[in-house]
């Protein structure tokens, strides 16, 4: 395995914040304020805390909800195997198009969809189990039925070994995890300048 490939580079993102994805950002979050959840992509504190969870020798599956403008999609894809997959799931359009024209990468599996269809987007794409799905949708917002489908669908994609990491700015995720995952433990964690809240879940 080539080191480049799994080395952390957050050059173009570091310091800078009126970048065209954040702004992208920004003016989604006006749009779809409960949908988006927050003003501004996480930051690269709060990106390195939540990708220390994560075994790279072993990750061969790996999944993202709400990739957004790739501030965690950059650096999976910098750190994972070459013959690792990430599949990201995404509503949003404007989301979906920047991501397509700013990483080229056959690695990862960009699909317009809902979270709450995981199950079938990994039958689809011909996957089994993830080892890890990584989390930032805005539980919050979601309503009762979306956040339960959601926590229970993406228990019965993980591995035995699987986790699932989450961030947030709330704690109303907790129990919902707590009612599916084996062991929850918590952290915390800058997500731009407000503390995030961090969730990482063992079947
Ligand atoms: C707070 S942003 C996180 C963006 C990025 N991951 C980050 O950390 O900067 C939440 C993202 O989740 C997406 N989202 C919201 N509900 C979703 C769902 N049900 N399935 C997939 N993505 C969803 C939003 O469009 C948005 O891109």
């Amino acid at each position: 395995m080539g080191d480049t490939a799994r080395k952390p580079n957050h050059r173009s993102r570091r310091g800078r914040l009126l970048t065209p994805a954040n702004l992208l950002f920004f003016r989604n979050f006006l749009k779809h304020p409960s949908r988006i959840g927050w003003l501004l992509p996480s930051s690269p504190r709060l990106v390195n805390e939540v990708l220390r969870q994560v075994d790279w020798d072993r990750a061969r599956l790996i999944v993202e909800y709400g990739p957004g403008t790739g501030q965690f999609t950059e650096p999976v894809l910098e750190r994972m195997r070459p013959d690792a997959h990430l599949i990201a799931l995404e509503i949003n359009a404007d989301f979906v198009a920047y991501l397509n024209g700013a990483i080229k990468d056959p690695r990862l599996h960009l699909v317009r969809e809902s979270a709450a269809q995981i199950d079938a987007v990994l039958a689809r794409l011909g996957f089994a189990q993830a080892d890890y799905v990584i989390s930032g949708i805005p539980f919050a917002t979601l309503p009762h039925q979306l956040r339960d489908t959601i926590v229970r669908k993406t228990h019965s994609v993980l591995r035995p070994t699987g986790r699932f990491l989450v961030y947030q700015l709330s704690d109303s995720v907790l129990p919902y995890l707590e009612a599916v995952f084996g062991q929850v433990s918590r952290g915390v964690e800058i997500l731009h300048i407000l503390p995030a809240r961090l969730y990482y879940c063992s079947p």
